[in-house]
């Protein structure tokens, strides 16, 4: 394919939009009769509600009713269909702290919060249990890719242990983490009669579509959901949260629209979190630096009426070149909300331990610890002993070591100052899963030329239009202007949940498919029509090149609009549904990259500052220079977030989030993010589908906290293996 504008850094299509105001987000639209709905959360975290007093509340001015487990219409709840089942108001059996136990709804929003003010709740305690270790806690194997996880181990990774030259054997923790996107969590849910059209931001409207109809027994033809702009969702927007299903609960019982914004203290309790983790690596090699086996093995949490495991051994068999692996995860069942989909959920966590840990054997070998990887590189998937679909990372290790200066590293600890801090430089290998789903598309020509795409995918902020944008003008080789990409509505064909880095491979593979259709059905209309110039020209022998339409053997052409005309159509349109399988794709898939980050500490104070962080980063053939590096950079950030900042903190009494505001739960601010220099090594993926993409959206987030972690090593020769990187960890 001769791309013209796939691959140009264009600026998102719909920015004007945003910062003038005029994108819609899902709380913004101004339905007619709007109620407000305010949730009261628990204050324990395990136990029952014993009495609930609404005496004083319901008389507040302007309250319209109030939903408890008592008085709230049952669902029908089936597996799937809902996250926590047991959070919509179903019974008075507590299970997290901040599960909702009763719900206000008024004619204000004010109305609502100061009457959920006046709720009095009491509870029957119980002892909950919170963390990974609790002896008392419901444990078993963890599955990961939806298998059993030991199946991903190979050799006798125990005995190669044992008797390897040169080993470490050591434990990292990560702490649990909560979603705090921009545009917090809102709906409004509206009915009319038994039709239900419900404004929310969420990464996967086709299945919250299905849920809701089936949660209220309506045909899904039923139900419509809007999600077009979303501010920002990362994984924690991908399911039908409580809110969701309790806002068309109570929509239905005052027949009134109602919205329902998750606050954000809220937010911290019932809308997902990326679970703690607890990991043990082992790994040896012999004296020449050749690894010889890992061991990965941990735990992390899930809830008491839900499943979400954390990967974080995904990566771990297929990383390095290793004869031996054993990988193990345990799940912890806990009183907490259950986790979620988070930036690059598995590798954000464990690649963190694996890229430590080999910075660590590095170091007992006394190699640098790029040689080392470069020593291991595994040029097929030593776990499949298959190919890569396509794999740079050499490529990242050599670009990225040469922009950053890695030949400049210190030799010695404590040794070179700037500012009057030291100076340490790290790296560590990215990686993340390269995916793609199935979906559909429609493609139409108008008769005013333009060719209007629809999905109902969304756009969280990545550049999904614009990508969508180019490509579809690319394909049919007519200007960006003559497109029309439209998404966020679910009475468009359907697309699958908007996460997994896969938005490019599976909407921008429908694209493609959609725009070769129409184009294949115009070519074999024309071949057939009477009235037109290439009647009874086979339809491949039609091309469509530079907004024309030629039949080469007669030199003849015409443009879209006129095509429509001879064929006397008011427009064309086809719909076209992708059809691929993971499994008969006889490559295995991931995207890669590297990062480079120097680091200057003051282990007096514990003071430690990202000075300077070179990302270069491989994602296949790049659709959108521009928004691809936003999504690397967006990925260090929070990388360097995940390193430095964030922590969600329990009281270990009650299981209350402490930290649940930005006071107590910290994300950088422009002061801890230093220059990002983003490379890209180009690439093209034949095997994901026409595009040559893979997904770059949580690939620049893996790896970024080991980078870090290796260059305060480097800088003072501490290793932190707990993160956050808290002054206390980083003193001498
Ligand atoms: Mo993805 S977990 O939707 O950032």
């Amino acid at each position: 394919m001769n791309t013209k504008v796939v691959g140009k850094g264009l600026a998102r299509l719909e920015g004007a939009l945003k910062v003038t105001g005029k994108a819609r987000y899902a709380a913004e639209f101004p339905l007619e009769k709007m109620t407000y709905a305010v949730a009261v959360g628990s204050t324990i975290s395990s136990g029952t509600v014993r009495k609930i007093d609404l005496s004083k509340a319901i008389k507040y001015k302007g309250v319209l009713t109030i939903l408890t487990p008592e008085n709230c219409p049952s669902l029908n709840v089936k597996e799937g269909t809902v996250v926590s089942p047991s959070l919509i108001l179903k019974n008075n059996v507590i299970l997290h702290a901040g599960q909702y136990v009763v719900l206000v709804i008024a004619e204000s929003l004010e109305s609502a919060t100061e009457a959920s003010r006046l709720v009095k709740i009491e509870y029957d305690e119980k002892t909950p249990v919170l963390a990974l270790n609790d002896q008392k806690a419901e444990k078993y194997p963890g599955k990961v890719m939806s298998g059993p996880i030991a199946n991903r181990s190979r050799g006798d990774a125990e005995a190669a242990l044992k008797s390897a030259a040169v080993k470490i054997d050591s434990k990292y923790t990560t702490p649990g983490h909560n979603h705090n996107p921009m545009e917090m969590h809102s709906v409004i849910a509206s009915w009319d009669g038994d039709k239900l059209t419900v404004y929310d931001g969420n990464q996967n409207p086709a299945a919250e579509k299905n849920n809701l109809a089936k949660l209220f027994g309506i045909p899904p033809a039923n139900v419509r959901i809007l999600s077009k702009f979303l501010g920002g969702a990362f994984g924690g927007k991908s399911y039908v949260w409580p809110h969701i299903s309790l806002a068309a609960v109570a929509a239905k019982q005052v027949n009134r629209p109602v919205k329902f914004v998750v606050n954000r203290k809220q937010q911290f309790a019932n809308v997902g979190r990326r679970s703690p983790t607890q990991q043990r690596i082992a790994m040896g090699a012999d004296r020449d630096g050749t690894l010889k086996t890992i061991i990965h093995e941990g735990s992390s949490d899930t809830a008491m009426d839900g499943e979400f495991v954390e990967q974080f051994t995904i990566a771990t068999p297929m990383l390095y070149s290793c004869p031996s692996i054993k990988v193990a995860q345990e799940v912890v069942r806990t009183n907490k909300i259950v986790p979620t989909y988070m930036r690059a959920p598995g590798e954000a966590t464990g690649v963190w331990a694996l890229e430590s840990a080999m910075d660590e054997l590095a170091h007992e070998l006394k190699m640098d610890p790029l040689e080392f990887r470069m020593k291991n590189y595994a040029k097929l998937d030593p776990e499949h002993n298959r190919e890569f679909s396509s794999k740079s990372l050499d490529k990242c290790y050599a670009l990225g070591a040469e922009k950053f200066g890695w030949d400049k590293r210190p030799k010695e600890v404590l040794k070179l100052k700037r500012n009057g801090m030291y100076v340490g430089m790290g790296m560590a290998t990215a990686t993340r899963g390269a995916k793609h789903f199935n979906c559909s598309v429609s493609a139409a020509l108008q008769s005013d030329g333009k060719f209007v795409f629809k999905s109902s995918t969304i756009e969280q902020g990545a550049g999904t239009i614009t990508v969508m944008t180019q490509i579809a003008a690319d394909w049919l080789s007519v200007p960006l202007d003559a497109i029309d990409f439209e998404l966020g509505d679910t009475d468009f064909p359907s697309a699958p949940v908007a996460a997994g880095s896969a938005t490019v491979t599976t909407v921008g593979n429908g694209v493609v498919g959609a725009a070769q259709k129409l184009q294949a059905e115009l070519a074999k209309q024309l071949s057939g029509s009477a009235s037109s110039p290439f009647k009874g020209i086979a339809s491949q022998d039609i091309s469509f090149a530079d907004g024309k339409i030629t039949a080469a053997s007669t030199g003849k052409s015409i443009t879209y609009v006129e095509a429509l005309r001879i064929l006397n159509l008011p427009k064309l349109e086809v719909i076209h549904d992708t059809s691929f399988n993971d499994r008969e794709i006889p490559y295995s898939m991931h995207g890669f990259g590297a990062h480079f980050a120097e680091v200057l500490v003051d282990p007096d104070l514990g003071i430690l500052r990202v000075s300077r962080m070179v990302s270069v980063m491989t994602c296949g053939k790049v659709m959108n220079e521009r928004t691809c590096r936003s999504q690397i950079e967006g990925g260090v950030i929070w990388g360097i977030s995940m390193a430095l900042h964030e922590e969600t903190v329990l009281d270990k009494r009650h299981g209350r989030v402490m930290n649940d505001s930005f006071a107590g739960y910290h994300i950088p601010v422009n002061m801890d993010i230093p220059k990002i220099e983003s490379y890209i090594v180009d690439e093209e993926d034949k095997h994901l589908g026409p595009l040559g993409a893979k997904g770059i959206g949580e690939l620049g987030m893996a790896g970024v906290p080991a980078a870090i972690v290796n260059a305060l090593f480097n800088a003072t020769g501490k290793r932190v293996r707990d993160l956050p990187l808290t002054p206390d960890k980083i003193m001498l």
